[in-house]
């Protein structure tokens, strides 16, 4: 395998709040629905069977490298998927996302669930990841990822997506055993799944916790913080992880906390306050609002400015959407804003 300097990587050298060059973009689900070649695979494959197959999830974390001029790769996976061989059945629903028809929800399931062994259960993905690493020859490096053990719990506890997260709420304030026993697993699975990305070739992580910010900070600092920061506590730290909630804002602090070298926010903060109150201690990614790629190339441009002025050309920003990328963005909006990243923030 190609071994790459940290220093020849903007990603990483900002990862680590060392000065780059220029300030690396990427951007959260930067393979997907707004890429016709990806829509072209999807006609012939459903979404499991390409996360399945290393070759095709190779193909499609390649497909925008090339064409966006992005500074990182993410490998085409799901955070789900460790899910599956913990013995919870995932399917995809038509126009539904992710829905689990068995939802867990007491003691007793929780005590069927099973601790993965990473490589034998999921080989497609550290293949795939051993695929990309070949093919990008060094070029940028591949982030490996998974979700946060409370936005996995939130998945498995509703049976999908969720506007109250009542039930998750309901084991962890009047069950807190059951809560902590399933917390716990799915940490400890976390952890194996991420050990075994960055064994096969991972240069760096990203954490999902997409829906902690349905709660409050006190309920974060019991309920979530500590399985936080056991994963992150857990894996390999010789790679550097990016820590990611949305509607975090007054989850920031503790956040930083459960740990990370990076914190991503969503737009909803402005960046600059965020990062004076997180510190300068911890590197920070984000935030435009996905929505603004829609617009106009000028209406882009602006927010552009304003998100790199309020990161205040200091090292460790990393330039990302606030959250995934929708599927109807124009492809051509999406290089405008990776060329502009990059022209801006050029160090002169
Ligand atoms: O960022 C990347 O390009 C890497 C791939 C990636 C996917 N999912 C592929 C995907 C990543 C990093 C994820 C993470 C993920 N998956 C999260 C955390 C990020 C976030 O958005 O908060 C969550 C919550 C999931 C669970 C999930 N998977 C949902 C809710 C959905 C349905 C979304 C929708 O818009 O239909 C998925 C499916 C999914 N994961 C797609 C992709 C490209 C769409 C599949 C398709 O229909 O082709």
């Amino acid at each position: 395998m190609v071994m790459m300097k940290e220093t020849d990587s903007p990603f990483l050298m900002a990862c680590r709040r060392k000065p780059a060059p220029y300030t690396p973009i990427w951007l959260m689900r930067q393979a997907g629905r707004y890429m016709k070649e990806y829509r072209a695979l999807r006609r012939k494959y459903s979404f499991l069977e390409m996360c399945k197959n290393p070759q095709l999830a190779a193909e499609v974390t390649l497909q925008p490298i090339e064409q966006l001029g992005v500074d990182a790769a993410i490998i085409f996976a799901d955070i789900l998927l460790p899910l599956e061989p913990m013995g919870i059945r995932l399917e995809f629903a038509k126009d539904e996302g992710p829905v689990f028809r068995q939802p867990i929800r007491e003691m007793k399931q929780i005590e069927k669930l099973r601790i993965i062994e990473a490589e034998e259960d999921l080989p497609f993905l550290t293949e795939a990841i051993r695929i990309v690493r070949k093919e990008l020859d060094g070029k940028i490096p591949l982030i490996g990822f998974s979700g946060a053990p409370f936005t996995l719990a939130s998945y498995i506890i509703e049976g999908g997506h969720s506007k109250n997260y009542t039930l998750t709420k309901g084991m962890m304030y009047q069950d807190p055993v059951a809560w902590d026993c399933l917390m716990e697993k799915l940490s400890e699975v976390l952890i194996l799944y991420l050990n075994a990305q960055i064994r096969a070739g991972a240069q760096a992580l990203q954490l999902f916790d997409s829906w902690v910010g349905c709660l409050s900070p006190t309920d974060y600092e019991k309920y979530v913080l500590p399985y936080s920061k056991k994963v992150i506590d857990g894996v390999d730290r010789s790679v550097p992880l990016i820590h990611f909630a949305t509607t975090s804002s007054t989850l920031l602090e503790r956040m930083k906390q459960a740990g990370g070298d990076v914190i991503g926010v969503d737009w909803r903060v402005d960046l600059g306050k965020a990062w004076s109150c997180l510190g300068y201690d911890v590197a920070i990614q984000g935030n435009l609002d996905p929505v603004i790629l829609l617009s106009s190339v000028h209406l882009i441009q602006k927010e552009v400015k304003r998100i790199l002025e309020s990161a205040g050309g200091r090292p460790g920003h990393i330039f990302n959407l606030g959250h995934g990328i929708l599927p109807n963005t124009p492809v051509d909006h999406v290089v405008a804003l990776v060329e502009m990243v990059h022209q801006y923030s050029a160090k002169k």
